[in-house]
């Protein structure tokens, strides 16, 4: 085989591969994965209790098997390690996710990519007339796997903020935090620490009971409101993750200058983000991908350090460093910034 045919055969199955979120999507939506948490079952058995047509289903199944997350035992099909995270409830768990990202009609904003590389703007107002939190304020349901898909990810990161030397103390801000899982993790690993909350309604609707499991309610403020108008003040620490990104240097300028309002010269501001390599050879194609996703759902945009530096100076901050988090899978960093 030629290189020409090498790499042919790489951008088809990158083609087809694009389809393997939509079958996870249908092993989850369909209740399968749920169904083999209780054990390894027949396609008949499984067809029975989902509903499902028994020789399309085994069809499905197949391709579980092909990329991992299934596997057959004899005559019967059992999950895989991989296959358990599609469930709820488990640690490190992608099931909203692939809820989010492997349903066709949530993927419709990247339909409208050419739109928002022509224009520089987000393609889900262009097809919805309406921004993307706005139209999950509407959608609760969305709103529900959207704030769950977050918190899942957050739980990875807590680990690796762990691991970090960072003596956390005095009251610290989850700006944005959505259902607190981050803020919920820090407070648990930090008992001298209490915590602030800050979100829209839409937001915090799952915040009471997910501070409330992690055992840290009595020790954190949930408030509601607009970063864009104002971000509560008297906080040691403004925690900010995966908000910098949701939007663009104005829209992201001014929830940074909010905040910056608020702190005191000893506060400290932390960003959890992806940090674009300036190197091209170290482009990480998910990094790039989210980077593009941010494009067409909110005209956000993830940043390479000196433009981090740059936002941050224009609101009256100082970039002091960037620490890589250990957080599996995904690349993302912890920028440290004081007011300048
Ligand atoms: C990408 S999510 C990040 C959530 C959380 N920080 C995390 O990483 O899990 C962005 C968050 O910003 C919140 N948000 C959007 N617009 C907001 C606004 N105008 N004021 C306050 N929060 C807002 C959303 O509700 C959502 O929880």
């Amino acid at each position: 085989m030629d290189d020409a045919e090498r790499e042919r055969d790489r951008l088809v199955s990158m083609v087809w591969n694009s389809y393997v979120p939509h079958a996870l999507h249908s092993l989850v939506s369909l209740g399968i994965a749920e169904l083999l948490a209780n054990g390894a079952a027949s396609v008949e058995r499984l067809a029975e209790q989902s509903g499902t047509h028994a020789p399309s289903l085994y069809r499905l199944l197949r391709l579980a098997v092909s990329v991992g997350v299934v596997r057959l035992d004899g005559e019967l099909f059992a999950l895989t390690t991989a296959g358990e995270l599609l469930c709820s409830g488990v640690p490190g768990s992608v099931r909203n996710m692939i809820l989010r990202y492997g349903n066709a009609a949530e993927r419709g904003s990247w339909g409208e990519l050419n739109y928002s590389v022509r224009t520089g703007q987000d393609a889900v107002r262009h097809i919805f007339g309406e921004g993307f939190f706005e139209l999950l304020s509407t959608h609760p349901e969305q709103a529900a796997i959207f704030n769950e898909t977050m918190a899942e990810v957050s739980r990875g990161v807590v680990q690796a903020m762990r691991e970090l030397d960072i003596a956390w103390h005095g009251r610290i801000a989850d700006v944005g935090g959505g259902s607190g899982a981050l803020l919920a993790g820090v407070l648990a690993a930090n008992p001298q620490a209490s915590g602030l909350l800050y979100d829209t309604e839409s937001g915090l609707r799952d915040a009471e009971a997910s501070l409330a499991a992690a055992g840290v309610r009595d020790r954190c403020k949930i408030v509601c409101g607009d970063f864009f108008e104002s971000v509560p003040g008297g906080c040691d620490a403004y925690l900010l993750k995966h908000i910098v990104h949701d939007w663009d240097d104005e829209r992201a300028g001014m929830v940074l200058k909010c905040c910056r309002e608020s702190m005191t010269a000893d506060a400290r501001l932390y960003l959890i983000e992806s940090v674009v390599p300036d190197d091209p050879t170290a482009f990480d194609a998910g990094m790039l991908v989210r980077d593009l996703t941010m494009l067409v759902n909110l005209a956000g945009r993830e940043r390479t350090r000196s433009e981090f530096a740059q936002l941050l100076a224009g609101c009256g901050l100082q970039l002091m460093e960037v620490v890589p988090l250990a957080s599996p899978g995904r690349p993302y960093s912890l920028l440290t910034a004081i007011p300048a």
